[in-house]
């Protein structure tokens, strides 16, 4: 099996392309390496950017895929909030570019629980209305939307996988999370804790939460990974087109993640509290059951002092990420 993975060399993109080249997928990489890191990945790489066409027509064509996988994008809610029209084009455009040239070829896409909105429930089922609040989650609809429209013109199935919070590293590890800026709580929590940047602010300690600090999902890159996986499968075998929510259903405080970080580290985070950010639900906690039911997806790390650990022993290994 042949499947083109964007993205191949960010966080998770380049998780998927190892986990499904360990399950003897030939994995075929393009990264414009705008965001990713050469050292991510090491099999074969087309280092081409996304939004133009011209070169990556010329780059596929002749080539034949079983499947694509598309992470690539950008993936800054504040940044999009700021730069809505460099977000639609980063997000929407490769997206219309892929499936021109992959016609009839399965496209898994990396989705979000972002596309949801302003949650009306404490667990969300992929039936909940999506009104994305940020420009980030509109063009991830808009994706969903031109995917879903052309599985129903028949012209290639879709899996649009929502992921909540991903989070953690390779067991070993080797590979983990390397953004920058870094906006994600764990990789900023370990940070704080081994005194290499400032404090962390907790946004908002008022919610009407049992600690009064956010609650998320976090779901681990390779249980992403193995769900990137069956979703495959089950295009490729000719499975119809779905869209599940990835997620643990198990919901963490900001709180309950900083001790488990300054357990993992042996430190505690330092910390000073802040006002709630704009846009900031309460609790974001997925239900996975369809994902589970229909593509036989079961996450595996779902203690979070397990998840937390890996994080941490990537970043012992690799204090400055990839640059380390
Ligand atoms: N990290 C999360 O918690 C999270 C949650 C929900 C959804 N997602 C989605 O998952 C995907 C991957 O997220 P990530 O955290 O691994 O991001 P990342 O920034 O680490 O990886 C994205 C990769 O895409 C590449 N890229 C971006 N634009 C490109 C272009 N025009 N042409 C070629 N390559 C391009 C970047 O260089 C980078 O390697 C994104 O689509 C994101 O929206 C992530």
């Amino acid at each position: 099996m042949k499947v083109l993975v964007t993205g191949g060399c960010g966080y998770i993109g380049s998780a998927t392309a190892r986990w499904l080249r360990s399950k003897g997928v030939d994995v075929q990489v393009i990264d414009n390496l705008s965001e990713g890191h050469r050292q991510a990945w090491d099999g074969p790489l087309e280092i081409l950017d996304l939004l133009d066409r011209d070169l990556l027509h010329t780059y596929l064509k002749g080539k034949s895929f079983d499947g694509v996988v598309h992470f690539a994008a950008r993936c800054y809610v504040g940044e999009s909030v700021e730069q809505p029209e460099r977000y639609w084009r980063s997000n929407v455009v490769p997206v219309i570019h892929l499936t021109e040239a992959l016609q009839g070829v399965p496209f898994v896409f990396s989705s979000t629980c972002a596309t949801y909105g302003e949650p009306q429930a404490e667990y969300l089922q992929e039936d909940h209305p999506q009104f994305p609040v940020n420009p980030y989650g509109a063009t991830k609809l808009a994706a969903e939307r031109l995917l879903l429209d052309r599985s129903a013109a028949g012209h290639g199935t879709c899996g649009l996988l929502r992921y909540f919070n991903a989070a953690g590293a390779a067991p070993g590890g080797d590979f983990g999370e390397h953004h920058d800026p870094e906006t994600h709580l764990i990789p900023l929590a370990i940070d704080a804790a081994l005194g290499e940047r400032p404090p962390m602010t907790i946004f908002g300690t008022d919610y009407p939460t049992p600690d009064g600090t956010c609650i998320r999902d976090y779901i681990h890159v390779d249980d992403l990974a193995a769900a990137h996986e069956k979703a495959l499968d089950c295009l490729i075998t000719g499975g119809d087109s779905g869209y599940w929510n990835l997620g643990t259903g198990n919901g963490f405080s900001v709180r309950q993640i900083m001790d488990a970080v300054g357990h993992a580290v042996g430190q505690p985070v330092p910390f000073k509290e802040g006002p709630r950010r704009v846009g900031d639900p309460a609790i974001l906690v997925a239900n996975s059951a369809k994902a589970k039911a229909e593509l036989g997806w079961v996450p595996h790390y779902t203690d979070v002092n397990e998840l937390v650990a890996t994080a941490v022993a990537w970043h012992r290994a690799h204090p400055s990420g990839y640059a380390s």
